[in-house]
């Protein structure tokens, strides 16, 4: 089938990527001429786990082309798929512009009928937006075109992207008429062949499904965040309670991490989203207001610990972090812990010694060259004259360190954990001061200077 896909980000990439792996012929469009360029390079922009070859594969298929010609896009598909940015705007309400631009371009451009499908995570209401900017743009040109909107939210999670394009746990399609039902059943039909995963609505629950999914997951964080910080100020171990409460199958093990707070390009926006959209509909959503809240906070659990292990005294004390990415397997630093680490620290006069394995281009186009931000090529070379260590993100090379060359390296031996990697006995054993979150009362292990703060 024709796919045109507009956004070439980790959504739009990604889908136009898999649906060619499965024979489509696939042209993705984006505004942005200096990644169309890269991607025509063959390069690829975004670390995704898997989807180099997978681009390379298809474009030398000749299924999958890259251009900033609208013109071009819009002529190629019968489905044009709409993956653009939906960021914030300045009261937290998703940002339409992009979505819209799109629209506006596929009615000034389109010949015959059309399937416009939105991916981008959109607030209810947006396909009816979506379609009046196209009548517009037809109207405006005397062109009597058929057309269809659907809402067909993305769930794949940055990191496992390609796994779960190829491997979703349902296809959520949103429309108002049969046939689109049907077409779009067609497309995803490779993606569908263990057991039927789509699910078929009305377009404004479709709408609505992708925010509550993503609601869910930050509720989840953020109350298990909530229990931490209750669990260090009355003696209780907050890993204990998790595969306590994780044992029940209503509950569940997935998602109940505490740590320092979840980032990313979806979760904060979408929640900020959602809770703006209630105001608007005259409701005060209560629970997204508190997960966002107890987020804010949670992302200067580190800082504060820090600040309270040193009494206050930042100034001149360098930190070594591991870990930049808002989660591993990515090299997305959107609302990532690290940044409010960072500025943080470095408001207080602080210096920071960096190692991501992935995030260090991104870490450097964000903050480009400062004096007190080094980035290393190493774990170890991070931890070189620093006071303390600093654990931001999950990588899974920071699992098993050798906690004697830490010991050794550090000025202080001190670790601080924001995703509670490690045994505390264990850590103790090798004379490290070791604070993570919501282990408060854990005990400490042997070493002489040891002590589980
Ligand atoms: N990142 C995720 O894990 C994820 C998962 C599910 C859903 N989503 C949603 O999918 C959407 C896209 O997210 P993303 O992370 O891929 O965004 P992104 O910022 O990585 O990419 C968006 C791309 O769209 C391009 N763009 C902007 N205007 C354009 C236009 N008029 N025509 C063509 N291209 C244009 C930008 O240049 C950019 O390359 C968002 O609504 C997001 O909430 C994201």
């Amino acid at each position: 089938m024709r796919v045109t896909i507009f956004g070439t980000g980790y959504v739009g990439l990604v889908s136009g990527t898999c649906l060619a792996e499965t024979g489509n012929q696939v042209v993705c469009v984006d505004v942005d001429a200096a990644r169309i360029g890269r991607l025509n390079r063959g390069e690829v922009p975004i670390f995704e786990p898997g989807l180099e070859p997978m681009v390379a594969r298809n474009r030398e298929a000749g299924r999958l082309r890259f251009t900033t010609d609208v013109g071009e896009g819009v002529a190629h598909g019968l489905f044009q798929i709409v993956a653009v940015g939906t960021p914030p705007d300045e009261d937290g309400s998703a940002d339409l512009k992009y979505v819209l631009t799109v629209a506006r371009s596929i009615g000034e451009h389109m010949e015959d009928y059309k399937i416009i499908v939105d991916k981008s995570t959109v607030p209810v209401g947006t396909a009816d937006r979506v379609r009046a900017e196209i009548s517009a743009a037809l109207e405006q040109r005397n062109a009597a075109l058929e057309f269809d909107v659907v809402s067909n939210p993305e769930f794949l999670a940055e990191g496992n992207a390609v796994d779960d394009f190829m491997k979703p746990d349902r296809i959520i399609i949103g429309t108002d008429n049969p046939r689109t039902t049907e077409l779009l059943k067609t497309l995803y039909e490779p993606y569908n062949r263990n057991h039927d995963r789509v699910i078929a609505m009305d377009i404004r629950s479709a709408e609505l499904t992708k925010y509550a999914a993503n609601a869910m997951l930050a509720t989840k964080i953020s109350f298990m965040n909530e229990l931490a910080n209750l669990a260090e100020r009355c003696g209780a171990d907050i890993e204990n309670v998790r595969i306590g409460i994780g044992s029940d199958p209503r509950i569940g093990y997935q998602f109940i991490y505490p740590g320092a707070g979840y980032g990313g390009s979806c979760f904060p926006k979408d929640v900020q989203a959602l809770a703006r959209s209630a105001t608007k509909l005259g409701y005060q959503a209560d629970i997204l207001d508190a997960v966002e809240k107890v987020n804010m906070r949670q992302k200067r659990v580190l800082f504060e610990k820090i600040r309270a292990h040193f009494d206050g005294n930042l100034s001149g004390k360098t930190f070594a972090l591991w870990g930049l990415a808002f989660k591993p397997n990515t090299d997305d630093m959107r609302e990532a812990s690290s940044r409010v680490l960072m500025e943080t620290l470095w408001e207080a006069g602080a210096r920071v010694r960096a190692y991501d394995p992935e995030a260090m281009d991104e870490t450097r186009r964000i903050y480009g060259e400062r004096a007190d931000l080094e980035l290393c090529d190493h774990p170890e070379q991070a931890l070189q004259g620093a006071h303390a260590l600093v654990i931001v993100t999950e990588w899974r090379e920071f699992r098993s360190p050798d906690f004697a060359k830490i010991r050794e390296l550090l000025l202080e031996p001190v670790v601080f954990d924001g995703r509670n990697l490690y045994d505390p006995a264990l850590i103790g054993r090798f004379g490290l001061t070791y604070y993570a979150i919501g282990r408060g009362a854990s005990v400490s292990g042997g070493g002489e200077q040891s002590k589980v703060a």
